[in-house]
């Protein structure tokens, strides 16, 4: 089974994706899968990228990157209705990469995890692992996202809304309404990840900024009410064929708020040092049962399939408020979604291994 591993991207979470897709690259079961690594620039040029998990990793705080000269460029043939994907390699006399049986779209963020990359393998009627269109763009849309899961009766905690047209019109006016939310606020941008745009606001006077920050990363942002409660994440896999997704033991995120006020990007990638994360998480049996019913809930709402982690808080009343679901969510080995799985009994290799069976079906 050829299987091409898709990486990188035109988003902010370029070299996250990147770092994801060197836990794969290194896991992955060479005697079972041939594996075609693909880069995309964040220009938008795919690219023929190295098969060196150390290229691609997050190492002493560099951050890698697919740059056009990582590799000759990547012209995709689609061929309706063979469910393969020719992989061509632009050079002087291109030359057939492979004929692709799944694609692993390891893509964090806009063009990538929200359905476009997703609505291109459909088009070429390839298999892909992970969640289609619809799904994949609910996911990365927190204001959909939220009218998706309240609508089906799932928690999710009070938020704004503030698109380009309102906060360009009257500022006042968008700060007049994201002020019965109280404090402290979580400004972000719509359709980002990793934290990328979120600025923590416990002073109204402070939310111009921080709309203008989130703004550099989506021109829709959401407003969302601080919730009291612990950070805790589920993971869910399955889901295809009607078949009931599984969700994993829970983990938490602890964070210590006097290097960081909240679990920002510095925090996830650059100062493992102080962030803890447990898993399983230390809760009472009630609340990991609500905890995992609500995840799945939550995957089967948005319609996801393959892989998600799905992020609550628990508050101090031991209810569970839905945060978001993540449709690719973060993936090298020590990321808390393979972790969950570690912690339940699936190791990281076979985790992907059953990730691109499942895309197979
Ligand atoms: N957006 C990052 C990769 C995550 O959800 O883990
Ligand atoms: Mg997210």
């Amino acid at each position: 089974t050829r299987v091409a591993v898709l990486f990188g991207g035109r988003s902010g979470e370029h070299a996250i994706s990147a770092s994801t897709a060197a836990g794969v690259l290194r896991a992955i079961d060479r005697d079972r899968y041939d594996v075609v690594p693909v880069g995309i620039t964040r220009e938008g040029r795919w690219v023929v990228a190295a098969d060196d998990p150390e290229r691609w990793q997050i190492a002493d705080g560099r951050l890698p990157e697919v740059t056009a000269d990582s590799g000759a460029e990547v012209v995709l043939s689609l061929t309706q209705g063979e469910r393969t994907l020719r992989v061509l390699e632009q050079g002087q006399v291109p030359g057939v990469l492979g004929e692709v049986d799944v694609v692993f779209p390891l893509l964090h963020g806009p063009f990538g995890e929200d359905g476009t990359v997703q609505g291109l393998l459909e088009l070429a009627d390839v298999h892909y692992v992970g969640a289609g269109v619809l799904a994949s763009a609910v996911g990365m849309d927190k204001h959909f996202m939220k009218l998706v899961l309240a609508g089906q009766g799932l928690a999710v905690g009070p938020y704004a809304v503030i698109r380009p047209a309102d906060w360009e019109r009257d500022r006042e006016a968008c700060v007049a309404a994201v002020r019965p939310l109280g404090l402290p606020l979580f400004v972000k941008p719509a359709r980002a990840g990793s934290s990328l745009g979120i600025t923590r606001v416990d002073d109204l006077a402070h939310l111009p900024a921080a709309v203008e920050a989130a703004r550099e990363h989506d021109p829709k942002v959401i407003v969302e009410a601080g919730i009291d409660g612990r950070e805790v994440e589920c993971a869910v896999l399955g889901g295809r064929d009607g078949e009931k997704p599984r969700a994993s033991l829970p983990g938490e995120i602890v964070v210590d708020h006097d290097s960081h006020t909240f679990y920002d990007f510095e925090a996830k990638y650059l100062d493992e040092a102080h962030v803890d994360l447990r898993c399983p998480a230390d809760l009472p049996q009630a609340v990991i049962d609500e905890v995992r019913d609500v995840a799945v809930r939550t995957f089967e709402a948005v319609g996801a399939e393959g892989l998600s982690r799905v992020d609550v808080f628990v508050t101090p009343d031991q209810r569970v408020v839905v945060n978001e679901i993540n449709t690719m969510p973060g993936f090298t080995p020590f990321s808390m979604y393979p972790r969950m799985w570690e912690a339940s009994g699936l190791s990281y290799a076979e985790l992907v291994d059953e990730l691109i069976q499942l895309a197979l079906q």
